[in-house]
């Protein structure tokens, strides 16, 4: 099974920390050049210097805020222009706070639904052109296993999740004729700087310590451990390449058996 990715060029949204970095790493191991966007420029111009060297491959870190429509526009047009095609999207990018959702403020609502939802709509519908001229693409929505199910107070981010899982299908079939497939990832309890934030903001609604919260969850997941970024990023890897050709408006929850595939 061959996932390499040489000649390809991949975007990465979010891809300065957490999954998206992972995602970008992975990518830069098969090969691919990568356009990468988030908006902490000095982690971004580090992350794609240090992929760069690492892997020897072409990066183009794009300074963005993705809840912006000329930024989004911005990224995409920069690196067609730079690494001189576009095959892969893969939208990663957000960080929308959990909470109740009446409880939500009207801020954290427009926050969400203007980073995550119109975010990955933004780059898709801008990258969409550039892969038509390719002959064909794919593109990856990084979801949650919340938009299937709410896990906790999901509030906003289980709702624009739910959105994004519908917007997969719509896509995928929208775009089938152009050769452009479209899937959805939906990690469940991963290890990075927004899980410790989310568990501890459930920990606080529940008036239990962070560390018993955590110890809960992971007596909920039958293989024992938090995801890491990789897992999340190996499974993306996968969709992209040229082996899961035959594959498109799907959602894989990878998430340890968190969901025991029921939702
Ligand atoms: N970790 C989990 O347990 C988990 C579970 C389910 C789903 N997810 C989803 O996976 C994705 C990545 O999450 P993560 O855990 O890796 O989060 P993270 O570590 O907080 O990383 C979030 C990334 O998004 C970027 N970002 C946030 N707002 C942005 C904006 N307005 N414009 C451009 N970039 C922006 C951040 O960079 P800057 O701050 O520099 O902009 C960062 O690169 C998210 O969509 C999240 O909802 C995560």
């Amino acid at each position: 099974m061959n996932i390499r990715l040489d000649g390809k060029v991949a975007l990465v949204t979010g891809a300065n920390r957490g999954i998206g970095l992972a995602i970008a790493e992975g990518f830069a191991e098969d090969g691919a050049s990568l356009g990468m966007a988030a908006r902490d420029a000095a982690k971004l111009h580090a992350e794609a210097e240090r992929l760069a060297r690492t892997y020897n491959v072409r990066t183009l870190p794009v300074v963005s805020d993705l809840g912006r429509l000329e930024d989004a526009t911005r990224f995409v047009r920069a690196c067609a222009e730079s690494l001189g095609r576009i095959d892969i999207l893969v939208n990663a990018a957000g960080d929308v706070p959990s909470s109740p959702p009446l409880q939500s403020s009207e801020d954290d609502w427009e926050n969400g639904l203007s980073v995550k939802l119109l975010g990955y709509v933004r780059c898709a519908r801008e990258a969409v052109s550039f892969m038509k001229r390719a002959g064909g693409g794919s593109i990856v929505h990084i979801v949650s296993i919340s938009g299937r199910e709410p896990v906790g107070a999901s509030g906003v981010p289980g709702a624009v999740n739910a959105a994004l899982l519908n917007l997969t299908k719509t896509m995928a079939d929208e775009l089938a004729p152009a050769g452009i497939r479209v899937n959805a990832v939906n990690p469940g309890f991963t290890q990075t700087a927004r899980m410790e934030r989310h568990t501890a903001a459930m920990a606080h609604a529940q008036g239990i310590s962070h560390d018993e919260l955590k110890r809960r969850i992971l007596s909920t997941i039958p293989l024992g451990r938090f995801g890491q970024a990789m897992d999340v990023a190996n499974m993306v890897r996968f969709l992209v390449s040229d082996a899961a050709s035959y594959i498109t408006g799907v959602a894989v929850n990878v998430d340890g058996g968190f969901s025991r595939g029921a939702f």
